[in-house]
């Protein structure tokens, strides 16, 4: 067996742990709206038709933050098209995803849903074919509390009470060459600022998130965020980063390394608002918002096929990931980085929430089951909620294609308020298993311990409707009594201790 040792101290403190770091996200994009949250005359809907098996699933998940409604549909969106009564709501190409969008469900449908999912909204304006004025608009429409041509038009569609979003993406991805009216970084940030001035001036309460890179391999990557942020430093609060990762080559040792690659991008974007920091003599942090991860590329070939067949239909079945085990275990090492740079990162969002690239998957007119990476997020969002730890790790390391000095075994570990402690495991070894002695230093005594461990003995496992369990996360026993742990060769692990 191979070994690894675990130092936590509980003043050895990385940041309190932001819960917005466990959202997620709903575009409007294939199946996500349309037959995933909504999907009238399904025998579980409500009488707003949201789909009651899917929202149970979306709760129980336990995301405190949604971002909507996009994505590269946000970019060519008129959100009044989506407001008022539906039968007056005009049918629009999204031309993002090359499909016809009926605006069913606009800011008061969405707002609804969200509150029974028990979620807040992160709410992306459109800085694509639209700019500052429209976004302004909105704010005042979704966030004033009346007495305005825009608030009372918000009033009079039914909602008396403002939704009262207070978070807010200034665009999405607009470094992008695929996104509509995409922009230079000179002409992005510009726009960003003026933008950012006006909605903050309807409501200064709000927090707003200025595009990042669409990823750390733009050509832009670095230079982007460095332009944008010298242009709106002072009146934006986060800069976002986006971060997609697949294994086409089925090297699951390299796919498994790919965190590194993430907390690089994390520091570098972190170090770059640093920078602009220090040349404005600002006083003010920005923070980070990684507001899209996930695995994604098993549906690459089947969308443009799908695409070439069958343009501007609804509801098409558009990246419909199926998800494996091992991508689990990426999502997990994805969370553990996430809460390793807890001092930056504040929101992040698992890109999509329902059938787009999804945790959770709907048959339409049919039932609706947990794709193996909802599991990481469920555990981290419930029991990682309090102060991240510094978790001072030594285990044996490896190269693998695109990295060196890979560990095999990856922490991260929260200390709650009500004084227990959850410690974030993977194994990265395919082949054996671990055993992590922890040193816990001055936590003094727990009373009582448990060890839910996620592994499959095949690592392209997967979770259907017929067969939903298949991967899922099983209590094993753990004894206090050595401070060792055996973490199961390729396992996602959640120890827990409590007093
Ligand atoms: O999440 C799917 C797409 O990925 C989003 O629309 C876009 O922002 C990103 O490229």
């Amino acid at each position: 067996m191979k070994k690894a040792k675990l130092i936590l101290d509980k003043d050895y403190v990385i940041s309190k742990v932001d819960p917005r770091i466990y959202a997620s996200f709903v575009e409007h994009l294939g199946r996500c709206v349309y037959t995933g949250i909504y999907e009238p005359g399904h025998p579980s809907s409500d009488g707003e038709g949201f789909r009651g098996d899917v929202l149970k699933l979306v709760k129980d998940l336990n995301v405190p933050l949604i971002r909507y409604p996009g994505g590269n549909f946000v970019s060519g969106f008129r959100w009044e098209d989506a407001i008022g009564p539906k039968e007056n709501r005009p049918k629009r190409l999204d031309l993002a995803w090359k499909t016809t969008e009926p605006n069913e469900i606009g800011i008061h449908e969405f707002a609804s849903w969200a509150k029974k999912a028990g979620a807040d909204i992160m709410y992306a304006v459109n800085l694509g074919t639209r700019g500052p004025a429209e976004a302004q608009a909105l704010v005042e429409y979704a966030n004033h509390k009346g007495g305005s041509a825009w608030s009372d038009l918000r009033i009079q569609n039914g909602a008396k009470d403002p939704f009262d979003i207070r978070l807010w993406c200034l665009g999405n991805e607009m470094d992008g060459p695929w996104q509509m009216c995409h922009k230079t970084a000179e002409e992005y940030g510009r726009v960003a600022n003026e933008a950012a001035k006006m909605m903050k001036w309807t409501d200064e309460t709000i927090e707003l998130v200025a595009c990042g890179s669409s990823s750390s391999e733009m050509p832009e990557f670095g230079k982007w965020e460095h332009t944008v942020l010298d242009e709106c430093y002072e009146n934006v609060d986060y800069v976002s980063l986006h971060r997609y990762y697949g294994n086409p080559h089925n090297d699951t040792d390299d796919f498994l390394a790919s965190t590194l690659d993430l907390d690089n991008f994390i520091r570098t974007v972190a170090s770059i608002c640093d920078a602009v920091k220090g040349s404005k003599h600002s006083k003010k942090q920005i923070n980070l918002s990684l507001d899209e991860y996930n695995v994604w590329y098993h549906s690459n070939e089947q969308d443009r096929e799908l695409h070439s067949r069958e343009p501007w239909g609804t509801a098409l079945p558009l990246l419909e990931d199926i998800y494996n085990f091992e991508d689990a275990l990426l999502v997990g090492l994805i969370l553990i980085t996430i809460l390793k740079n807890a001092d930056r990162v504040k929101i992040a969002c698992m890109a999509q929430l329902v059938n787009v690239i999804a945790p959770i998957m709907t048959r339409p007119g049919g039932g609706a089951w947990a794709q193996t990476i909802y599991w990481p997020l469920q555990q981290a969002s419930l029991y990682g909620r309090g102060t991240s730890l510094l978790p001072l790790l030594s285990c044996e390391k490896q190269d693998t294609s695109h990295f060196t000095d890979v560990p095999m075994v990856d922490t991260a570990a929260v200390l709650q308020e009500d004084g227990s402690l959850t410690i974030f495991a993977v194994n990265r070894n395919l082949k054996e298993a671990a055993e992590l002695e922890c040193d816990l230093r001055a936590f003094g005594q727990f009373r009582s311990a448990s060890h839910s461990v996620l592994h499959h003995d095949d690592v392209k496992a997967v979770n259907t409707e017929n067969d939903p369990y298949q991967v899922m996360p099983h209590d094993v026993p753990v004894s206090l009594k050595d401070g060792k742990i055996v973490l199961p060769a390729s396992s996602w692990n959640v120890i827990r201790l409590s007093k």
